[in-house]
């Protein structure tokens, strides 16, 4: 494992840290671990007896934060997963796990698969097209630019990306393409700046930002695995568990609020009002915001949006 990419600064982690259900011997599940510097704040304020499960689809991920977590196994059970979130939850059940207490979703990359060149998620680095977050999937964003079609590179980027000029992008990867395999980030890099428009190369941001914003979502399936793993996350929470969730962007962050309503609004409680109704609680009316000063000493934390939910 590289440690040499290990750092990865945790997200509006005193806010996290402020929906810690009151009981502090709790059963935690971390469904994207990280470098675990969620987790390593969190396990510090948790009570003897306390059980933890950290889920990451990143084999990197995990080896790394079981080693960081070692100093809590005297007090705390804890427990690991490589799994997607969405396959998580079955998983855990299947192992006799019933609900959980508190529960964090911090979705996305970490930093050190951003800053990691041999990982393939920047377009600051020359390296070759990958993206995956699970080392050992087969579907890599080289695959994609070589062999998807027209009409499902539109998609990717179009639909996934929301890029405003993906047409002549997508017209010559098909005509580059014949002639060679288009394999590393910085050939795409090139080829997205000399098809992209004039106002695009001057807005602010990277021109090829939201392109590869599509790839990483298509690589990873990580809009399905939003919603399926959002959904199997609330239906896991114990009564009076917490669940708190960091989305990066508005597309993301419109999944969680949209999911959230349909849980709290009370046309939901009229339509399954029976005795055993689920019923939940939004603890943030409004998404919480990185504040200045953290946006200052992390600029990654500059789009995060928090929104956090409790079961009655
Ligand atoms: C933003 S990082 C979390 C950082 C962590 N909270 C910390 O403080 O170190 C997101 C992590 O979630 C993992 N991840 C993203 N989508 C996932 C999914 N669908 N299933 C499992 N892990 C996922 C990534 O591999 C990455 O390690």
């Amino acid at each position: 494992m590289s440690q040499e990419y290990s750092f990865h600064q945790p997200v509006m982690l005193a806010e996290v840290l402020s929906f810690l259900p009151k009981k502090k011997k709790i059963t935690y599940l971390d469904m994207t671990l990280g470098r675990a510097g969620h987790a390593s704040a969190i396990l510090e304020k948790l009570s003897i007896g306390s059980t933890f499960y950290g889920v990451d689809r990143d084999c990197e991920a995990l080896s790394y934060s079981k080693k960081r977590l070692e100093v809590y196994e005297k007090n705390i059970s804890l427990n690991y997963l490589h799994s997607t979130f969405s396959d998580a939850i079955p998983k855990l059940k299947k192992q006799g796990v019933n609900g959980v207490d508190f529960l964090l979703m911090d979705i996305g990359v970490s930093s050190p698969q951003f800053d990691d060149p041999k990982r393939g998620f920047s377009y600051r680095f020359d390296a070759p097209l990958d993206m995956r977050m699970n080392q050992q999937d087969s579907l890599t964003a080289k695959e994609i630019i070589n062999t998807y079609s027209k009409e499902e590179l539109i998609r990717v980027f179009r639909d996934l990306g929301e890029c405003k000029d993906y047409y002549h992008v997508v017209e010559k990867i098909l005509t580059v393409r014949q002639e060679k395999e288009i394999s590393t980030t910085f050939e795409l890099v090139d080829l997205i700046k000399e098809n992209v428009s004039y106002q695009t190369l001057k807005k602010e941001g990277h021109p090829a930002k939201q392109f590869f914003l599509g790839l990483r979502y298509e690589v990873n399936g990580e809009i399905a695995q939003l919603k399926k793993g959002l959904q199997e996350a609330i239906s896991f929470l114990n009564s009076k568990g917490r669940l708190v969730i960091i989305t990066f962007n508005s597309e993301e962050d419109k999944i969680v609020k949209d999911l959230f309503k349909s849980v709290t609004s009370s046309a939901h409680k009229d339509k399954y009002k029976t005795k055993d109704v689920e019923d939940y609680t939004l603890l943030t009316k409004k998404p919480l915001l990185p504040t200045q000063q953290e946006i200052e000493e992390n600029h990654r934390a500059k789009p995060s949006i928090l929104r956090a939910l409790e079961r009655n």
